[in-house]
């Protein structure tokens, strides 16, 4: 199957980590997210060691937050040693709830108002990356107000393509994101930044894209990041120890799709930054990366109960699931692909082709078009694979659905960790 967590039980059932997932529908009811808590801790372990491993004791991985949210994501994060990265003041107070540690926390985002920056600080964020120089005196200034000195890193865009979808390509110098180093405009931040006496630079961040599977891709970003830290230490005398990579490892979400093997990778780009370091006549810095997708998609299911089945003859096919765009709006938004299993029958012959959408008023409702099943019926159970990133943390209450709840799954049993909405839910402010 797509993933070594998921398997066909005795009774003929799909089963994930060793559940049987018609049970688990029937129990919680549908749409319903599963998450496989041993496959996160199993990546997040398999991050903290590769680091460890090829970058030493001062580098470390950041769970990019922002790929699936909730309370209990920042408790396992906490228990695993993983730091985070945060986006705004709702992922920093979700965090703070868990009881996370917020030094260990890298607060991100492109436009932090004023509020969020005083709230992040009230909440003593370790560090902030910093888009712009316009943020950044707001930085300063509520710095200063508040007397402290704040830990940051300055995101840069290292003019590199990573080849992905456009929507996620965030590290080429007309991105959104980030100070360009081509421009010469990153430089004279950092002229800028070194005069702030209620900053602390600590070094750089950049973040190329996501789902990347090309292969130099960290290595071409790390030359550039690392001859840029070079030349500020020669212009500046400034110790800038801290290099931050960004995320963006690809999964497998169909059987065609490569795969990234993390650890090799790591180690790849870990081997090639020493050798352009001592090259350069530099150290190493203490290397971060951020990874989101890498760390939660493959612990992601999400169940459906088939409603519809619409045939229109000559035409195609469609079968109509319990949610939609709303759980999972990636496929309207990118594209993507997905793999979609008949939970109940799995294994039965897939004999009708058909387009799998969802319940919402829209003919872009789609969760994935062209997929081969075995003929469902009204009230089966059907699975989407690999939805663990970016899907509770995108869903919405478009049509004023209610946004299905998270459950946990372990080796020997399962947890609600977020309750599904309620219709009361919908309507609790408004006024
Ligand atoms: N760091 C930064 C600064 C980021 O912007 C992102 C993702 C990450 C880390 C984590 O990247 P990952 O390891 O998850 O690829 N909604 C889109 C993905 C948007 C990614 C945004 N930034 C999707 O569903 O494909």
């Amino acid at each position: 199957m797509l993933s070594s967590n998921l398997s066909v039980g005795e009774n003929g059932h799909l089963y994930f980590r060793g559940h049987d997932t018609v049970a688990l529908a029937r129990e919680y009811g549908t749409p319903l997210y599963l998450l496989d808590e041993v496959r996160i801790r199993e990546n997040m372990r398999m991050y903290r060691r590769a680091f460890q491993e090829s970058f030493g004791p001062a580098a470390a991985p950041l769970y990019a937050s922002k790929a699936n949210c909730f309370k209990r994501i920042y408790e396992i994060a906490k228990e695993e040693g993983m730091g985070i990265d945060v986006v705004s003041s709702g992922e920093i107070y979700t965090a703070l709830q868990a009881g996370f540690p917020l030094e260990q926390a890298y607060f991100h985002s492109n436009n932090k108002t004023d509020w969020d920056i005083a709230f992040a600080m009230d909440h003593r964020v370790g560090h902030f990356v910093v888009d712009n120089r316009e943020e950044l005196d707001a930085i300063a200034r509520i710095a200063g107000e508040k007397g402290l000195r704040q830990k940051i890193l300055l995101r840069l865009t290292p003019g590199i393509d990573p080849h992905t979808y456009e929507a996620v390509a965030t590290g080429k110098v007309d991105s959104k994101f980030g100070t360009a180093i081509e421009t010469g405009q990153a430089r004279e931040m950092v002229r800028y930044t070194l005069s702030l006496p209620t900053i602390d630079l600590q070094g750089f961040h950049c973040h190329v894209g996501s789902q990347v599977f090309g292969e130099d891709v960290y290595e071409r970003t790390a030359d550039i990041m690392l001859t840029f830290i070079k030349d500020c230490r020669d212009e500046f005398g400034a110790a800038l120890p801290v290099l931050d990579l960004g995320g963006g490892y690809g999964v497998r979400y169909v059987e065609s799709d490569g795969f990234v093997d993390i650890p090799a990778a790591i180690a790849r780009v870990a081997a090639h930054m020493k050798a352009v370091c001592e090259r350069l006549g530099m150290e190493m810095p203490a290397v971060h990366m951020e990874p989101g997708r890498s760390i939660v998609a493959d612990a992601g299911l999400t169940l459906y109960t088939v409603g519809t089945v619409k045939k229109i003859t000559g035409y195609k096919n469609y079968v109509s699931i319990d949610g939609g765009m709303t759980d999972n709006p990636r496929y309207a938004l990118y594209g993507s692909r997905y793999t979609v299993y008949l939970a109940s029958r799995p294994e039965d012959p897939a004999t009708l082709r058909c387009d799998v959408v969802g319940r919402c008023c829209e003919s872009g409702d789609i969760i994935q078009p062209d997929v081969l099943l075995p003929e469902p019926k009204r009230g089966e159970i059907l699975a989407v694979c690999t939805t663990g990133a970016y899907n509770y943390s995108m869903a919405s209450n478009y049509n004023r659905l209610p946004r299905p709840a998270v459950v946990m799954l372990t080796e020997t049993g399962h947890y609600l960790a977020v309750r599904r909405e309620s219709l009361e839910d919908l309507v609790r402010n408004d006024v």
